[in-house]
Order: C-alpha cells, then structure tokens, then sequence
C-alpha cells in the first residue's frame, strides 16, 4: 500500500515538472549569451539551455560538408535557449517500434529543418556544481534517425547528479551521403559529432563546472551482441579505456511488444535516461531498476567505477578483463548482483573468424584495432550497453530466410520449366 501511495504521489509531483519553470542565469558561451531555463522536478531543481546551435547551418554550399564552427560574433548574441531547436531531416521513424516513452508532448509534430546542428545541456542546479561530470548522448539509430527531443535529459541529471548533453547531428542523406568527391565526402555526420564534442570542452567550463577530462560513452553496438563483445576486447586490449560490460534483461512492464519478447532494442535507454519516471504508474521495482543504473553510469562517471556506496544495494560490477569476462544483468528480479560470464565466445568466432575467412576480407577484422590505435587518446572511460534482441527474434529472421530461400527456389523451378517449354518449342519450329 505504501508503494502504491508512493506512487500516487509521484505521478502528481511529476504533473510539476514542465508548468514551474523559471529563468536561468545567463552563460556566455562561443555560441551566444544563453538564457536558459529552470525547472522543478521531484528529485531537484534543473537548469536546461536547450537549442544551442554549435556549427554553422549547413545549407547552401555547406551542404553535405564538414560543419563549421560559428563565427566570433555569435558569442555576443543574447539566444533564448528554452527551446530545443528543429529536428535534423530524417525518414519518419515507425510509429509502431517507438517506446511512448520516446514519443514527446507534441505528438511528433516537430519541426525538422536542414539547420538543425544544435545541443541541449541539463544542469542540476543548487548543488556542488564543480565536482559533476558530463555525460554525452548522441542519440540515434543506424544513422537515419537522431532525435534529441526523444531524450529528457533531466531525470538522468538530477537523479544521477551530473550533466547531461544531448546532440543533433545530421543523418541521413544529408549526414552520410557520400559521392566519393569533395562535393559530399560522406559521413560528416561523425564530424558533427567530434565538433559538437569540441564545444562541449570549450564552454562547459562557464556552466559553473570544472570540465574533468573524461567522457563517458555509452556505446551502444545494440543490433549485434557479438560487435559489442568484439569492441569490448579490442578497448582492453589496446589499454584505451576501463569497460564494464552489462546486458539489459528486464522486460518492461509497458513493454508494446508481443509477450514473447523480453527486453528489446532500446529499452534500457528508457531506464538508463530515467524516462520511465514519465509514466504517471511506474511499479517500484523498476523505479529502483532505473535508479540502480543511473547511479552505476553516473559512479562511472564521476570515478571510473561503477560500483557505489551510496546505494541501497552495493553493486557488484567487476571490470572486463581478458582473463576475466563478466557481464552484469540488470533486471528488476536483481536481488542479488547477477554476474554471469561471458556467452559471447562462439558469435564472436563466427562473425570474426568463420564470415571473414569466407569472404576472403580478413583485412576488415583488423581495421577496427587500426582504428582504435590512430584514434586521438582521450581520457575516455568506456561502458558498454548491450540490448538484449530475444532468441524469438533470431527465430524470426531465421525463418524469414528460409521463406525467402524457399520462395527463390520455386521461382527458379518455374523459370527452368519455362525455359525447357521454350527450347522445345525452338526444337518443333525447325521441324
Ligand atoms: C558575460 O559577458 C558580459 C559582457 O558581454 C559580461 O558583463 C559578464 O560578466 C559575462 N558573464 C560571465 C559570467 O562571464
Ligand atoms: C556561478 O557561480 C557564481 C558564483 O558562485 C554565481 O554568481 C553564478 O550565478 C553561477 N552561475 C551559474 C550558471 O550557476
Ligand atoms: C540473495 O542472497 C541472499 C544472501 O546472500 C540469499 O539469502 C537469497 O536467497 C538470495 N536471493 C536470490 C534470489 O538468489
């Protein structure tokens, strides 16, 4: 019953959020002098700078090329950042594969707009400012879709006590065509991200918070278990980062997939996010789950391990290591830490070893350790998301294929009849 009341309770406070809102103090930045604004939530006031623009619009003839920083002048422009700025053009995402949880106020009418290079920063505010990190959403799926406006980053940072910033980038066509000439060199949606990146370290410092070099990236190799394994391996070895490897298994309660799928695509970043916090009845057990995660991201962030004190349960997350391949399962039912080791070996010998042995492209598998040693070496700790897809899925797909195989077959028989009927009838014309 307390539960209950506890939960009644928090739907109505939730009611708050968006109606109490107040000016923030002004932040002079590269990008303008930002008026943001502040508001209330259950678990502390935020201040949220929303829209602001870190690269030239890309139109015109910068058009499918590298973004460009803003001029000097823009610095001394007063902006109202209380507003998130247009969504990047991008092919409407599916209705049906949208958590609501995703879907914002205004029903998905949001604007969209070439001119869409903007970030959105959430500060705690009224806290010990100079001790938070900052944590770095670039939201997105296959490049085709991105849509910071999906991720409210104010539940993560007042709850994990850290700053949240989430990016638009160019996707799509206008992110990643490429025609192999200078007119559109392609993937210059990565370089909106690396400058989106690079003015976060320039300005985070005049949001009262001392920029401690380090990022955390959730990576999200969410399509393929396998990959996330294999760039798991490919960081510890190379030394570049500390990683903690988990698995999303927990089903959520308002979960729209049929009832054979656990945790799907996705679904831990509603936890990760504290977006679950949205819903007016949200079960105690998956407030604590959402809450157990924000505090392991958010420990991460602040020390580099993701274990903490001050949670209820301490977590028992142990590094991933080559002799040592543990993955943490978050799930609602975590009384006790589940720690499991590793399954992975046997897809990452058959994506890694069997497929490029088959294609004669063994040079692919190395590339990605090249990439990893050219990259610039930041400070960068490094955890890893894996989203579990249910084996139904894998069921699916498979059986998908062998439907296609079928189908193809038949098509083959039918023409090889229709090619024998023809030659016979070549064979009675010469008669
Ligand atoms: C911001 O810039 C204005 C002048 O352009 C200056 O008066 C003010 O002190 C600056 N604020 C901060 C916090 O640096
Ligand atoms: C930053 O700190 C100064 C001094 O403590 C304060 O006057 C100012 O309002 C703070 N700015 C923000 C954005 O919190
Ligand atoms: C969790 O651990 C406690 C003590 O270590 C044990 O009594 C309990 O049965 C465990 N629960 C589960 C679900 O394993």
């Amino acid at each position: 019953m307390g539960n209950s009341l506890f939960i009644w309770l928090f739907s109505l406070m939730l009611g708050a959020i968006s109606t109490m809102t107040k000016t923030t103090p002004q932040i002079n930045t590269t990008s303008g002098k930002l008026l943001g604004r502040s508001v209330e939530t259950p678990f502390g006031p935020v201040d949220q700078y929303l829209g602001i623009p870190y690269a030239k619009a890309p139109i015109g003839s910068l058009r499918f090329q590298p973004p460009q920083p803003l001029d000097k002048e823009e610095a001394e422009i007063r902006r109202d950042a209380t507003k998130f700025g247009p969504v990047c053009f991008q092919p409407p995402h599916l209705k049906e594969m949208i958590s609501p949880l995703l879907r914002t106020n205004d029903n998905g009418q949001r604007a969209s707009s070439e001119d869409c290079l903007t970030l959105n920063i959430y500060i705690p505010s009224g806290r010990q400012l100079d001790t938070l990190p900052v944590m770095v959403w670039l939201p997105g799926e296959g490049f085709d879709y991105a849509d910071t406006t999906q991720f409210d980053g104010t539940f993560l940072a007042t709850i994990g006590q850290v700053i949240v910033v989430t990016v638009n980038y160019r996707v799509s066509v206008f992110g990643f065509l490429s025609t192999l000439t200078p007119e559109a060199p392609g993937n210059i949606g990565f370089l909106d991200q690396r400058l989106a990146l690079q003015w976060i370290q320039q300005n985070i410092g005049q949001f009262n918070t001392s920029l401690r070099e380090r990022y955390v990236d959730f990576c999200g190799s969410m399509y393929i278990k396998a990959q996330t394994e294999q760039l798991a391996r490919i960081l510890i070895k190379n030394g570049m980062s500390k990683v903690f490897l988990y698995e999303f298994a927990h089903r959520p309660s308002f979960s729209f997939h049929p009832d054979f799928i656990q945790a799907a695509h996705g679904d831990d970043v509603l936890f990760t996010f504290g977006l679950v916090h949205q819903l007016s009845q949200v079960p105690t057990e998956e407030v604590k789950l959402s809450r157990r995660i924000i505090a392991a991201f958010s420990n991460f962030a602040k020390s580099g391990n993701p274990n903490s004190v001050d949670i209820e349960e301490a977590l028992q997350w142990l590094e991933f290591s080559n002799n040592q391949r543990e993955v943490l399962e978050f799930s609602a039912r975590m009384e006790n830490n589940s720690i499991r080791p590793s399954k992975n070996d046997r897809d990452v010998a058959f994506w890694y070893n069997v497929v490029p042995s088959l294609s004669g492209h063994e040079q692919t598998v190395s590339s990605p350790d090249k990439a990893a040693r050219d990259s610039p070496k930041m400070d960068c700790r490094l955890a890893l998301i894996r989203s579990s897809f249910s084996g139904q899925e894998v069921q699916y797909i498979i059986l998908g294929l062998v439907a296609f195989t079928i189908v193809l077959l038949l098509i083959l028989l039918i023409m090889s009849r229709y090619i024998c009927l023809s030659k016979r009838r070549i064979h009675f014309t010469k008669f």
